[in-house]
Formats: C-alpha cells, structure tokens, sequence
C-alpha cells in the first residue's frame, strides 16, 4: 500500500522562523482534541500556517472543515488513518536535509525516531522557546515528547536564576485581573494549562533570587499579604483560612517536605488579605482593578477581491481570546473593522489573511502585526506588500476616557455643558483655542506663544474641577509626550511581518517581486 507524504513547501520570507520548519502531512488522527484550538471555515493551507507560525502550535489536524491546533502541551499519540478517513495531520518538524526525506510513515520515516527542534522568535522582546521534540512510531500510532527549553527575557518575567545544572527557571507575575490574585487551584490549573510546574524552593539558587524587598515594592495594595508558602500542614489544607492558618505561627509556610530545613519566612503588610497565596516563582500582585476603556480599528485596502480574515488575539505568548472577523475586501475601496476592544497593558496580535489572488498563484498573503503593550497608538508602516496596499491599525480610547491608556475618565458631555472640555489628561480645560476664567481669552498657538512642538497643541486646563485660573499645557499628538511633546514615545508595537505563499509557478515569482508598494493608508486625511 501506498502511503502518503506530502511536505507542505512554501515560500516563506518571515525572518522570525526558522526557515527549515516545515509542515509534514500524514493520514492520522489525533487522540485527543481536548482544550486545542478549532476553528472553521480556513482553508487546510491557511490552518497550517496557522500552526507554522504559532511558536507553541506543533501539529495542526484537517478534520472535515474544521482545523484543529495543536500546542505541545495538548498534544496526544496521533493514530495512523488511511486515505479514506479522510483526516489529514501534519506535524510541524524540521527539515534538516533541505529536502522530503524518503521512507514509510512520515515524519519518522522508516520509523526511526524524529528529533528535533522548532524555534519560534516571533517577537524579539518576549521570551522565545525551543521545543525539542521526540515523534516516534510504534502499533499503528506516532507518539509524540515535546521538552520545552525557555530563554528568559525581558517581557512579563520578573527574573530569572540560573542553577547550577545549567538550567534556567524564569519567573512570572502572573495575577487574576478580576480578583486581583489567584487562589490556589486557580494557580495550579494555570499552570497545568501551561504544563509548568508550581513554583518552589527546587534549588537552592531560587532562594537567593526571592528578594523579597524587590516584590514588595511592586505591591500597591497595602493590604497586601506575601507569603512565601509550600505544603500546607494537613490539618491547615483542610481550613487554611482560619486566623491560626493564616498566621505566621502556623508553620505551613515551611516546605514540607523541605529541601532547605529551616527555611521558612514570611513578609508581611499591615492586614492579611486572605485571597492572596504566594509562592516563590509566581508572585500574586494586587494590582488596582484599573478600569479603562478603549477599542482597536483596523483598515483594509486592496485593488482585489479578497475574502480577507482578521485574527485577534491578547497575549503573544500564550494567545488567548481569539476572535476571527472575515472582512470581504472590493477593490479600492477601504474596509474598516473597529470597536473591537482592548485591554490595556497588555500585548496583542492582529493577523490578517488575504486569502488567496488566482490570477497571481497567490495562496494567501499574511499581514502581522504584535503589539506587546496596548496604549493609545497608530500602527502603519510606510511600505508594504500586494495583495493589500492599504493597512493600519488604530487603538483609540471609547468616549470619556482620556489618557495613553484610555483609563482617566472625564464625561465629554457634562464639560461640554459647562462651557469646558475634557483634556488629555481628564482634566476640565477651556474649549479648544480658547482659555481664561472665563474661557473667553484666545489660546493662540504660535512658537512665541505656545511651548508644544511635534504638532502638539496649547490648551488650557483647571488642575481642579472649581479652580478659577487656568494655565496651559501642551496635547501631544500620538507618538509623542513629554511637557512639550518633546519627547518621542516608546512605540510598543513590532515592526509588521509580512508573509506571502504561493507558486511556485513564475507568475507568482514575478508577482512576489514585484510586490512592494506604498501604504496608502499610512496617513489618513479627515
Ligand atoms: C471529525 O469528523 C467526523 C466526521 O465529520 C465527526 O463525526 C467527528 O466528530 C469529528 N471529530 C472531532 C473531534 O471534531
Ligand atoms: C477509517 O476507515 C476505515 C474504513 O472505512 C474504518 O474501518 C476505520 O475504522 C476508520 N478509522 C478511523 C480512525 O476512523
Ligand atoms: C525513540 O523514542 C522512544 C521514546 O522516547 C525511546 O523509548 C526509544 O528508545 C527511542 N528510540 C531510539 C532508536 O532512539
Ligand atoms: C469569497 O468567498 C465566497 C463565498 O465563500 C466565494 O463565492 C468567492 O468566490 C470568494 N472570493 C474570492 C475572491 O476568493
Ligand atoms: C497630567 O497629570 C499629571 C499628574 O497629575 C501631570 O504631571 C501632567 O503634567 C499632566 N499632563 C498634562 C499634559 O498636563
């Protein structure tokens, strides 16, 4: 019998993977699809890419019309179909000949062990992670190991301590927005989900890293209550929110069983808030419930007929909260997609699909984009790719929030009813260009006049509500801060990853080179 190989070859100019990964498709079907990713209506191709360019996606599964992702921490045996079940796996693996290897039952071919590593940098700024992956074949089914190497970096860890054995624990702030922290079970079925262990004393390096002056200082909450905690007792798991519990004579604070005898302390704020439980490597903040308010827009142009799609997600690291939009592009004309919300502070993905140009062997076309703070901001590069020649992304605050983070509130409708207006900073001000107690005075904006450079604007504003003198401040536009606008604001936004496949028929090639034009909606006139 003849079975099947297929080596998903595309043209990929994404300098963030790997070039040599490649996607493996066999007839198979996964055990189990519990917590991946489905999602319908995408072309087997567009599922692919999908995992290919996931950093923790390692197989992707065509189940009729449904596209399954896998992560390596949800990943199962896949058991070996035949053409007729029509269920298409393909793994994501390395290519390390350059070409289809040969041999049965790919990607083990002639069932050898495949080995391997994928790499996935798609944001400089994160902490990026080999996966070494383990497929074997045994009775009719690919068993699959992944091992996860992460390279600590900058972004969401709080530090990292390097053990002695060389391995590297990276430690995470991770809290629950609604309440603040986690409970416990909250904590273990996080990381569960993330398959890391739960923080611990595990060597004796980790302890050396637990300053715990450096933590407490990030706690704004002062109610807040720190504790550095193993294994309760037994008679305190069953009633640990008991006063006695809850003290510092309890001894559960101590590992039990511990590596470190002895060890055992405690930091301590004025009153203990019960719902917070901290162990060493995943600190719990209280961090103020800030409220803000604030949505994305995004706008689309192409002189061809697309079916486009725009992906969402928040987080880069571990996407969550996905939501697909399909935006159906006319030539010419600009499509916007808004009102989509944000939160703020936090990273984000927008990935954009053209779908594919037949004229062009075109497949489809890739547009993404990763923010790793969310403020106000304009994403739109100067330049960009066929089939779209228009892109931009807007994150704006709803109306009456004001601020880089849409999350000072001043009602628009109330100032305006007083003769004021809400600034940028949610203070009451003058109507634009005018200021004075009486608000009747000309604000005039010329360089003798007015301090703001970078196109900011003199405004006035009443530090407090009742005050009766105003005093002028500059409005920066984005992009800009500082009293003057003097300033150029960090841009927390990643330079945009364009990504094209097709072929490998000439016309593409050309199409492809050929490709580079201006974006025209870099700059948007009113
Ligand atoms: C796969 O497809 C078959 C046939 O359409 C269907 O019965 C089955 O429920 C699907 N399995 C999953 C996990 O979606
Ligand atoms: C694949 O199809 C064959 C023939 O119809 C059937 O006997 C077998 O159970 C199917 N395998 C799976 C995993 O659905
Ligand atoms: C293949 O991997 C399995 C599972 O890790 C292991 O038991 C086996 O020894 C490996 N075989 C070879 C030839 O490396
Ligand atoms: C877009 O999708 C519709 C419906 O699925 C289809 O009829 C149409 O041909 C598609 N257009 C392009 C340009 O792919
Ligand atoms: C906004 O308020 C802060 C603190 O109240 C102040 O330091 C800053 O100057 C204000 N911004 C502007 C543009 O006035």
């Amino acid at each position: 019998m003849k079975l099947a190989l297929f080596l998903y070859c595309s043209i990929i100019f994404i300098e963030s993977v790997k070039a040599d990964l490649i996607m493996v498709e066999v007839y198979g079907q996964p055990t189990t699809t519990k917590k991946v990713y489905s999602s319908n209506g995408k072309s087997w191709n567009e599922c692919m890419a999908e995992c290919y360019y996931a950093q923790s996606c390692v197989a992707a599964w065509k189940n009729g019309s449904t596209c399954y992702t896998f992560d390596y921490w949800l990943m199962g045996p896949i058991t070996q179909t035949k053409e007729i079940n029509e269920s298409i796996v393909a793994f994501k693996v390395e290519n390390k000949g350059g070409e289809c290897p040969s041999g049965i039952n790919p990607p083990t071919f002639g069932n050898k062990n495949a080995t391997g590593s994928l790499y996935i940098d798609s944001d400089p700024k994160i902490a990026p992670v080999w996966v070494h992956y383990n497929i074997y074949y045994t009775k009719g089914s690919w068993k699959l190991n992944y091992k996860v190497d992460r390279i600590c970096g900058e972004y969401e860890y709080d530090g990292f301590v390097s053990h002695a054995d060389s391995t590297v624990t990276c430690s995470f702030v991770w809290y629950n927005e609604n309440t603040g922290g986690f409970t416990y079970s909250e904590m273990k079925e996080t990381c569960d989900e993330y398959s890391y262990g739960m923080a611990g004393f595990k060597y004796k390096e980790d302890v050396a890293m637990f300053e715990a002056k450096k933590y407490l200082v990030k706690i704004k909450d002062t109610r807040a209550y720190v504790r550095v905690d193993g294994i309760r007792t037994a008679a305190c798991q069953k009633t640990p929110k008991t006063a006695y519990c809850m003290s510092e004579k309890d001894p559960t604070g101590r590992m039990t069983p511990s590596p470190f005898p002895g060890l055992f302390f405690y930091i301590r704020t004025p009153t203990m808030s019960p719902k917070l439980h901290i162990s060493l490597l995943f600190l719990l903040l209280l961090i103020p419930n800030a409220q803000s308010s604030g949505y994305l827009e995004i706008r689309l142009k192409s002189p061809f007929l697309l079916n486009a799609t725009v992906t969402i997600t928040e987080d880069i690291y571990f996407p969550t909260n996905k939501r697909v939009f399909n935006v159906p592009l006319v030539p010419d004309h600009t499509r916007i997609l808004t009102n989509v919300p944000v939160k703020f502070h936090r990273p984000g993905t927008v990935l954009i699909n053209s779908g594919p140009v037949d004229k062009f062997g075109l497949h489809f076309a890739t547009i993404r984009s990763d923010r790793w703070n969310t403020k106000q901001m304009i994403i739109a590069p100067d330049e960009m790719k066929l089939p779209f020649t228009g892109f931009r992304i807007d994150v704006k605050c709803d109306r009456n929030w004001h601020g880089p983070y849409c999350d000072k509130f001043c009602n628009d409708n109330h100032a305006k009813i007083i003769n004021r207006r809400c600034t940028h900073n949610a203070t009451l001000g003058c109507p634009l260009m005018l200021s004075g107690p009486n608000c009747d005075v000309p604000l005039l904006q010329t360089e003798s006049t007015c301090p703001c450079v970078n196109h900011g604007y003199c405004v006035s504003e009443f530090l407090n509500p009742l005050d009766t003198v105003d005093r002028s401040i500059c409005e920066c536009g984005v992009g800009f801060e500082g009293e003057h606008c003097e300033e150029k604001e960090y841009d927390y936004a990643d330079a945009i990853q364009f990504g094209m496949h097709g072929g490998p028929e000439k016309v593409f090639t050309e199409f492809f080179e050929r490709s580079s034009v201006d974006n025209e909606l870099r700059y948007l006139y009113h």
